[in-house]
């Protein structure tokens, strides 16, 4: 099969496009003939080599969590699935292994994919989605009238964020540059700061600043919340805490890094919200299996709007 493989760490030109064997299914596992894949930052974080601590340096490496596609495999201890469905979901499985043909998924982290998106378009909300339930949801439980400042509004977590804090009613300030604001708004932020002409930070109080992009410090953010508020970043910075949901006891007025978890019942939040029409997928680019050198170098700019995703298929 066609797979884009890292036999090295280093830019994009490591990345290379080559055949490797199919994987064959396993206890636990469905095989899913990929569609679509999306690039996630922390892919050319792996691909760079800095995150080689936790996914180690397994050569040759297939990266990508997120694939929409169809069953072709099924292993005999897994029930629910059947070859032909179609199916979207995350790769909980080393390096993921998404950017290929074929990818091997744990059947705990597939559901079917709702008719309203494409693969494209589905392969686009998976890392992103359970990433903004796990923090908001899980580990804050975000309230109805909560004022929520969400800060890179117009990224690929961002454009999610909003629309999931406002599903659950909550008051949404998005941060964003000025030409992405028309675009934070109809995902319904109730008001948008230009990042560039206005400190988001002096606009509050907030019972919650997520910080999608993690480019505040935790000491400044403080200023923003109430007494209780509470800061959520994505990216470590200091001061925060870790919050590892079944391990970890949330407190009010403190800052924490919470990480994604990958729950069936959360894919299954994120279909039942499409097919309710409360979350549509924002597509910054899309980039064949070949251009994926392309596509990465697109996130690397730290630029994009909404998401980058990878057709590997037509
Ligand atoms: N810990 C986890 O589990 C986890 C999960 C997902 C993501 N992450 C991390 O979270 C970060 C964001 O991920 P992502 O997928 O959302 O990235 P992304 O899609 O690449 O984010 C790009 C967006 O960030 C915005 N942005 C950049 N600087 C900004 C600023 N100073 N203020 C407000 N917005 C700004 C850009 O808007 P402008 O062009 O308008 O500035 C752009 O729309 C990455 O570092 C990623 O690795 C962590």
């Amino acid at each position: 099969m066609k797979a884009a493989v890292l036999d090295e760490f280093g830019p994009s030109s490591v990345i290379q496009i080559r055949d490797i064997p199919k994987p064959t299914v396993s206890d636990g596992k469905v095989l899913v003939e990929v569609h679509a894949t999306s690039i996630n930052p922390i892919d050319w974080k792996m691909r760079d080599g800095q995150m080689a601590a936790r996914f180690g340096e397994d050569f040759p490496m297939v990266l990508g969590f997120d694939c929409s596609g169809v069953v072709a495999d099924v292993a005999a201890d897994v029930s629910g699935f059947e070859v032909g469905d179609v199916v979207f979901g995350r790769s909980d499985l080393g390096t993921g292994g998404c950017y290929a043909e074929y990818a091997e998924v744990s059947a705990g982290t597939l559901v079917k994919k709702p008719d309203q998106l494409s693969h494209e378009e589905a392969a686009s909300i998976v890392l992103v989605g359970l990433t903004v339930i796990n923090g908001l949801i899980r580990c804050v439980k975000v309230q109805p009238g909560q004022k929520v400042l969400i800060v890179g509004a117009s990224g690929g977590v961002g454009t999610l964020a909003v629309q999931i804090a406002k599903n659950v009613g909550a008051h949404v300030t998005g941060v964003c540059s000025g030409k992405n604001a028309d675009l934070v708004a109809s995902l319904g932020a109730d008001a948008v700061i230009d990042y560039t002409q206005e400190n988001a930070l002096e606009t509050g109080p907030y019972d919650i600043v997520y910080d999608t992009v993690g480019v505040h410090q935790y000491d400044e953010a403080r200023q923003a919340l109430t007494d209780d508020g509470i800061y959520l970043t994505l990216v470590p910075v200091p001061g925060i805490d870790f919050f590892i949901p079944g391990q970890s006891e949330f407190e009010k007025g403190k800052g924490y890094f919470v990480a994604w978890t990958t729950l069936t019942e959360d894919i299954e939040q994120l279909a039942a919200w499409v097919r309710e029409g409360k979350l549509r997928p924002v597509i910054d680019s899309e980039f064949t299996l070949d251009q994926i050198r392309d596509a990465h170098e697109r996130s690397q700019t730290e630029r994009a709007v909404g998401k980058i995703v990878v057709r590997v298929r037509d």
